[in-house]
């Protein structure tokens, strides 16, 4: 079903995107570690689950928010441990695993159950045994930026354990994404020497909003699916309102199978601007530089000069790296976009936002 609040995991609800899941698919079967980055809401989940479900090679999934908040505020090697364990027990995964992890230590098995020791068994261990089969394991992990939490040195033995497999394992495929991208970014070191990621090849898919053409699309078959048949100009002004970002689009859907248009528009803007506000405030915690560089750009300072400028004119004496540094940043989180030597922003309702504030 299209209007469903939660992550899609089958092709079928999977709305566009063919091309985006194509090109997914295909890194996994070459590239060490792939990335999906996109703003909030645009759908980063629901393209992982998919692939999982698509692909033929064995693969697991952690959502490493769900280890945080089961954990006592920094994650241990035991709450990933019990999170891995549970996926590899799993009978689609046991069944095909099985003969590799009986050769890892602190792992047993004996008929249909394998039991873990994990004073023994440590996950390079169990990454290289794996890799020995000769065949793509895909390591699926959401809300990677979470990682951050790992151990008390900002994650660094994640890190390095995946710096290991890049270097050594010729099988192991690393999938990340997460909803704060720029957390992410940070915790894959890519403005930082010093971290043990940094400089390896990640290739990024990165999930643009729907055009206007796919919003209205998308809004129709999705209202049609659950009965309702709205008027094309309701439609019109939903998209123009909340944009494409399918998030925002299926909360009007929702809304709208209940409420009438104007109330229902309403609602998915209110819920629009709340992630919008929490976005924010996670950008300025990583550099004030970024979120004012975004107010100067919404407010018609289109070129890196004029950039530079309403940065100077604010006062600050910021030099021209930093600020292309974060323009950089800043169209990496796929906030901004470059066309010629014009930025500007990705999403039409960020924009207006801007504007008000
Ligand atoms: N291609 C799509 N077709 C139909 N619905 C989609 C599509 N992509 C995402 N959705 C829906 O949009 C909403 C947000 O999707 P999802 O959770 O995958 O996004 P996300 O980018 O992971 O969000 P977050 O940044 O909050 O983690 C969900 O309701 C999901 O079902
Ligand atoms: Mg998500």
């Amino acid at each position: 079903m299209l209007l469903d609040p939660k992550p899609k995991s089958k092709a079928d609800d999977l709305f566009g995107r063919e091309q985006e899941l194509e090109a997914l698919k295909r890194s996994l079967t070459i590239n060490p570690i792939t990335l999906i980055t996109g703003m909030r809401r645009i759908g980063k989940s629901s393209l992982m689950k998919v692939a999982l479900s698509e692909i033929e090679y064995v693969s697991v999934q952690i959502d490493v928010r769900r280890v945080y908040s089961d954990s006592s505020g920094s994650i241990g090697k035991m709450d990933l441990a019990a999170a891995l364990e549970k996926q590899l027990t799993k009978r689609s995964v046991a069944k095909k695993l099985r003969g590799l992890l009986e050769k890892v230590k602190g792992i047993s098995v004996m008929g249909n159950s394998i039991s873990f020791d994990w004073r023994k068994a440590t996950f390079s261990d169990i990454l290289d045994k794996i890799d020995s089969s000769g065949e793509p394991f895909v390591l699926a992990i959401d809300e990677a930026q979470y990682f951050r939490y790992y151990g008390n040195r900002g994650g660094k033995s994640i890190q390095n354990l995946i710096a290991w497999s890049y270097d050594n394992l010729e099988n192991i495929r690393f999938l990340l994404t997460g909803s704060e991208i720029g957390f992410l970014y940070d915790f894959l070191g890519f403005n930082d020497y010093d971290n043990p990621l940094h400089g390896r090849y990640m290739n990024e898919i990165r999930l643009r909003p729907f055009t206007k053409e796919e919003a209205l699309r998308f809004l129709d078959s999705a209202l049609r699916e659950s009965g309702m048949n709205v008027l094309r100009k309701e439609l019109e002004a939903a998209q123009d309102l909340l944009d494409g970002i399918v998030g925002h689009l299926i909360q009007y859907g929702l809304h709208r199978t209940g409420k009438d248009h104007d109330e229902a528009l309403k609602e998915a803007l209110r819920t629009a601007k709340l992630t919008l506000r929490r976005e924010l405030a996670e950008l300025k915690k990583r550099s004030p530089r970024y979120l004012l560089a975004l107010q100067f750009i919404a407010l018609g300072a289109t070129k890196f000069s004029s950039v530079l400028k309403a940065f100077q004119a604010s006062g600050d004496s910021v030099s021209k790296s930093r600020v292309s540094d974060a323009l950089t940043v800043l169209q990496k989180m796929g906030w901004i976009e470059k066309k010629g030597s014009e930025y500007s922003l990705v999403d039409i309702v960020f924009e207006r936002i801007f504007r008000e504030e």
